[in-house]
């Protein structure tokens, strides 16, 4: 007999099996822009390696050369004794990178967030969110015993008043808290960074932004969002991003103070109690940080790509979420319609995924096009056409 526990899970995954929101998942061999999958060779628009780092020959060859120095892990959490003298290097060359006192570093950019809010934030503190932000944000604010107000966007009153607002619950001062993405990894659209620094900085909100879809390769020199739209620390004091997406490896890190990042090492949870960043993984992180500074091809090439996308879709009416980011979305009214539309790419030998509930709203579900710096013009004329071609038939009367 089934035991109650199986019987809920069951029921519950047969009701999103209904509704066509399971999530399959994908067995790739190779490299994430040519994986082959069930024998298969596909072009992946859905790798976040922005920049192609994850294959880039430095890269590769400082985390051979590591492996060699260090063996794999760091084996040890790092105020215990995983802290390796490459990370030291890796968060003076960011710290220098970023203009910033002090950087950190994380085993995830997932774990980087959750910690961060958790470690800063106090319970009668509150929490300021855009709806749109990463899954990691919002969980780090609801981890906290803080209380989490999310606003639609930067012009919804909300905002305002809840910037202004007093904590009258309590006879203890209040602290405020604004945590946003820089850019939406469900549009590809950027915050309104700059409102947002002027607007935290009025109202002495400390503002926390994750630039993992930007830094790296967006902004003079690949500074990210923050180099792009010209904010310091005064305006940004907290910067997270990850290495999952431009630096094609994993981890993250956070800059800021001194004062920061030194309370932050005392008590971030999910930096004390994980075993650090592996150095392999750090030596490789580090040498891309180079890459990205010694050769700006890499950035002109996504940069090129970037526009001839958006180009070409706006010539042939493509309904495309406004972006000048390398996240491009479609729209899609339904999810079967989505389906179909990931399966028919998949045909043709190009990998790209559907963003459907519970990732974001029914009204929302849209095909995410992830554009990289390894893919040619040829390549994305033709994804251009296929999707041309499938959204008129899809239009179409039966
Ligand atoms: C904006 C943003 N923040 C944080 C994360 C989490 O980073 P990681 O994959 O390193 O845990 C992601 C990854 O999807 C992300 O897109």
């Amino acid at each position: 007999m089934k035991n109650m526990w199986t019987c809920r899970l069951e029921r519950k995954l047969a009701h999103q099996a209904q509704q066509q929101c399971i999530r399959d998942i994908l067995c790739r061999s190779q490299n994430s822009t040519n994986p082959i999958i069930d024998q298969k060779h596909y072009l992946s628009f859905c790798s976040n390696d922005y920049l192609g780092l994850s294959t880039h020959p430095r890269v590769v060859e400082a985390a051979k050369q590591a492996i060699d120095t260090y063996g794999i892990g760091s084996n040890s959490s790092p105020l215990v004794s995983g802290y390796c003298d490459i990370h030291h290097q890796l968060e003076a060359a960011l710290a220098e990178f970023t203009r910033r006192e002090a950087v950190m570093l994380f085993s995830t950019g997932y774990m980087a967030n959750l910690g961060v809010i958790n470690a800063l934030c106090e319970h009668n503190d509150t929490i300021l969110q855009d709806k749109h932000n990463h899954a990691s944000l919002i969980d780090g604010a609801l981890l906290s015993r803080a209380t989490l107000k999310r606003y639609h966007n930067i012009n919804d009153p909300s905002l305002y008043r809840w910037l202004i607002t007093k904590n009258r619950s309590t006879a203890a001062k209040s602290y405020k808290l604004l945590a946003s993405d820089t850019v939406f990894s469900t549009s590809g659209q950027y915050a309104a960074l700059s409102k947002l620094g002027k607007l935290c900085h009025q109202h002495q909100a400390f503002l926390l932004v994750d630039d993992t879809h930007g830094f790296g390769h967006s902004g003079s020199e690949g500074r990210g969002s923050l180099a792009l739209f010209n904010l310091s620390e005064i305006r940004v004091p907290l910067l997270m991003s990850g290495f999952g997406k431009t630096f094609g490896a994993s981890g993250a890190f956070v800059a800021g103070k001194r004062t920061t990042i030194n309370f932050l090492r005392q008590h971030c949870r999910t930096y004390i109690y994980t075993t650090a960043l592996s150095p392999v993984i750090a030596s490789a992180v580090y040498t891309a940080l180079k890459v990205i500074q010694d050769e700006p091809n890499h950035q002109q090439a996504l940069e090129n790509n970037i526009q001839q996308f958006t180009t070409c879709a706006a010539e042939i009416g493509l309904p495309v979420i406004r972006s000048t980011t390398a996240i491009q979305c479609v729209p899609i009214s339904s999810i079967t319609q989505a389906i179909r539309l990931e399966q028919y790419l998949r045909e043709k030998g190009y990998l790209a995924r559907i963003l459907r509930p519970p990732t974001v709203a029914p009204s929302k579900i849209c095909l995410r096009i992830t554009l990289n710096a390894l893919h040619q013009p040829k390549h994305i004329t033709k994804l251009i056409t296929l999707l041309h071609k499938n959204l008129q038939k899809c239009e179409q009367p039966a």
